[in-house]
């Protein structure tokens, strides 16, 4: 099964999740610095301080991929590095970019960088966060300051990484950093990310620049074929998927769900939605496992779904097999995703900027042999090869992640990396599955 050429084959990573280096080079707080200082929201206390010390062993780490066989390398600027109190430039932390992007050129890596993945600088978040307008037009500073350094070796980009978890997460059940539990407040920053995107990539975007953004997609089973249990996968689709698609896309936010948004329209200005739809060159999809849906009896009780206002339906367990984290496989769903979305939208380019797998991964004899992750990564390459035969423009794959790393609001409990961490000793020790990707990439093509 071979792939296009010019198969962009990564593995990604995220500045708060790799980084540590929290108060190095004069980088100031951002709003997961904050959080997980805070008794009781991140597992075992865990933070992002010291992580994987990437910010001091970022040559270790492109070599490792680079020796892999891979070709590109998904990571994200942190904000508060180059803008410490979010609005004045830090040459420092410029500086450390400009050193990781020549490092990757000098492996003949393509650097895909993502501007935002959740690291608000604090002084932002204290301004109002991403519920207030201004911060849009910040990000959109912000990104002109990291394109004017960077773009003459950059030209990949990905302005805001799952717009769904930093707003619906941050800001709605607040298990995710800043903490804020208001479903209205989300849908708020949510429109406030979008915008974010859409003034960067309109702004940034020319010759020789490809611009993006990230999406998190959870395919809604229905649990049944009755029109109740299609109803209910539409409404789960509707506030998971189509609400960050469809404005991406020129559509427009879907009407069923604005109509269950609470005071949510108030905050869409005229232009809004032309400025979201900014052109991108391609759409990064980020694909780990589906919803089961199923309607509820009572079509008035609340859901358990991110926008409890969409009324009648439920979120069953995840079914057999699953990762670690719980998380159900269905590597099929990535293949009738990724037709979906090049249906939706005409035929646009796509990556997947994010699949992967969490398990219990342990060394022995200096080696990881991660048998349930290889199974994971070839499964779900085969259901990337299907949707290219099927004719959807898939133009490159990258694993989450190259490293184990801090997994959020669970610490460091979640193992996803292509490498182990020892977290104790900062040992680095590639795991079976990171030679299997590198193969595959090298080859350009997955054995049948
Ligand atoms: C999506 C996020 O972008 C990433 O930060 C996270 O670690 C993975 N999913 C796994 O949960």
């Amino acid at each position: 099964m071979t792939f296009p050429t010019g198969f962009l084959w990564g593995a990604a990573t995220a500045s708060y999740q790799v980084e540590g280096g929290v108060t190095e080079g004069g980088r100031g707080p951002s709003v997961w610095d904050t959080f997980a200082a805070t008794e009781g929201k991140v597992l075992g206390g865990a933070t992002g301080a010291v992580a994987c010390d990437h910010y001091h062993r970022y040559p270790e780490d492109i070599g490792l991929l680079a020796d892999l066989g891979l070709n590109a390398y998904r990571f994200s600027v942190a904000w508060p590095r180059v803008m410490p109190d979010g609005v004045t430039t830090s040459a420092a932390g410029l500086a450390f970019y400009d050193r990781l992007v020549d490092e990757l050129l000098g492996r003949d890596v393509v650097p895909v960088l993502t501007l935002y993945h959740w690291d608000l600088p604090q002084a932002l978040e204290d301004a109002g966060g991403w519920p207030s307008r201004d911060t849009a037009s910040r990000f959109a500073d912000y990104a002109a300051v990291v394109h004017a350094a960077l773009g003459d070796r950059v030209h990949q980009w990905t302005t805001v990484n799952e717009p769904f978890c930093a707003a619906f997460l941050g800001y709605g059940s607040g298990v995710h950093a800043p903490g804020v539990q208001d479903h209205d407040t989300a849908l708020i920053a949510a429109h406030h990310l979008l915008l974010a995107h859409g003034l960067a990539a309109r702004a940034l975007a020319g010759p020789g620049q490809e611009f993006s953004l990230a999406l998190n997609f959870a395919p809604a089973i229905p649990d049944g074929d009755t029109p109740a249990h299609l109803e209910a996968a539409r409404k789960f689709d509707g506030i998971h998927n189509r609400f960050f698609l469809d404005p991406v896309l020129g559509r427009g936010y879907p009407e069923d769900v604005v109509a269950a948004a609470g005071r949510f329209p108030e905050c869409v200005r005229d232009g809004d939605t032309d400025t979201i739809a900014a052109p991108i060159d391609w759409l990064g999809v980020n694909y780990y496992a589906p919803a089961r849906v199923t309607p509820l009896e009572d079509p008035q009780a609340p859901s358990n779904c991110p926008l409890p206002t969409l009324r009648g339906m439920d979120v069953l367990p995840a079914r057999p097999p699953l990762t670690a984290f719980g998380w159900e496989q269905s590597p099929s769903t990535l293949t009738s995703l990724l037709e979906w979305i090049s249906a939706r939208s005409g035929g646009l380019p796509l990556v997947v900027a994010e699949n992967g797998a969490s398990f219990a991964d342990t060394v022995v004899d200096g080696r990881v042999y991660d048998a349930a992750r290889v199974n994971y990564f070839m499964e779900h390459l085969r259901a990337v090869h299907d949707a290219l035969r099927a004719g959807v423009d898939v133009r490159g794959y990258f694993a989450w992640s190259l490293l184990d790393n801090f997994e959020w609001a669970m610490g460091y409990t979640q193992r996803f990396g292509l490498v182990h961490v020892d977290f104790e000793t900062q040992r680095r020790t590639v795991k079976e599955s990171g030679r299997f990707l590198g193969r595959v990439a090298r080859a350009n093509a997955l054995g049948a």
